[in-house]
């Protein structure tokens, strides 16, 4: 069991390239269902997901069709950005899961909800691994813009953006990225 899950611990990557598909909706499920069980203090369960199908990511395509001027921000210059994530990306991603965490008042709170998505996130992201499913976790800057977020239904002043996690067939087998040694991040006290 433990060796299985480190296994696919180590085996996961972000996925540059996606081959064209689409997912039923009881796999999807399948998915979510992982985010529910991610530890999180006091129960806040601060994890809300904005699901967009492959209907959805065609309904946001028209909406960045509509709306060219969220390539411009927050950097002119990087529009060619915006045309890849729609033709590179969108064009073949099975499922976007854009996932934001409850914000609170209390900074310690507020916090402790974030590192709950950040767990809740890696959960779906092994669920995928484990599925054979390519995943890809992005901040990508269109995803980010807040209009786009309203769109999406995102309320900016209750919630914070975590992550926009792309799934969906795998088109490649990327190769891991070097990892600093345990003794670089770890101080032993015996
Ligand atoms: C919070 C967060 C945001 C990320 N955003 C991006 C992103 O916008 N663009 C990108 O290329 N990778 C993004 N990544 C993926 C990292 O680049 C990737 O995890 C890192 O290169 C290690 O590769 P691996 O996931 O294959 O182990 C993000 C990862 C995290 C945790």
């Amino acid at each position: 069991m433990t060796a299985n899950v480190d296994r696919i611990i180590q085996s996961r990557r972000t996925h540059k390239k996606f081959s064209a598909s689409s997912l039923d909706r009881t796999d999807i499920e399948q998915l979510l269902e992982l985010i529910r069980w991610a530890p999180n203090h006091r129960l806040e369960e601060p994890w809300h997901c904005y699901v967009l199908d492959r209907t959805g990511i065609n309904r946001l395509d028209q909406f960045f069709e509509e709306n060219q001027h969220i390539a411009s921000w927050p950097h002119p210059g990087k529009e060619k950005k915006l045309d890849k994530l729609r033709s590179h990306y969108m064009a073949n991603l099975a499922v976007i899961i854009h996932l934001t965490s409850k914000r609170d008042e209390n900074e310690l709170k507020d916090r402790e909800n974030y590192a709950a998505c950040s767990a809740a996130a890696q959960n779906l992201l092994l669920g995928a691994e484990d599925r054979g499913l390519a995943s890809f976790w992005s901040s990508s800057s269109a995803m980010r813009h807040p209009e786009t977020q309203a769109w999406l239904g995102v309320n900016l002043n209750e919630e914070h953006f975590v992550g926009s996690l792309w799934i969906g067939a795998r088109a490649s087998f990327p190769e891991a990225p070097a990892r600093k040694s345990i003794e670089d991040f770890t101080t032993w006290i015996s």
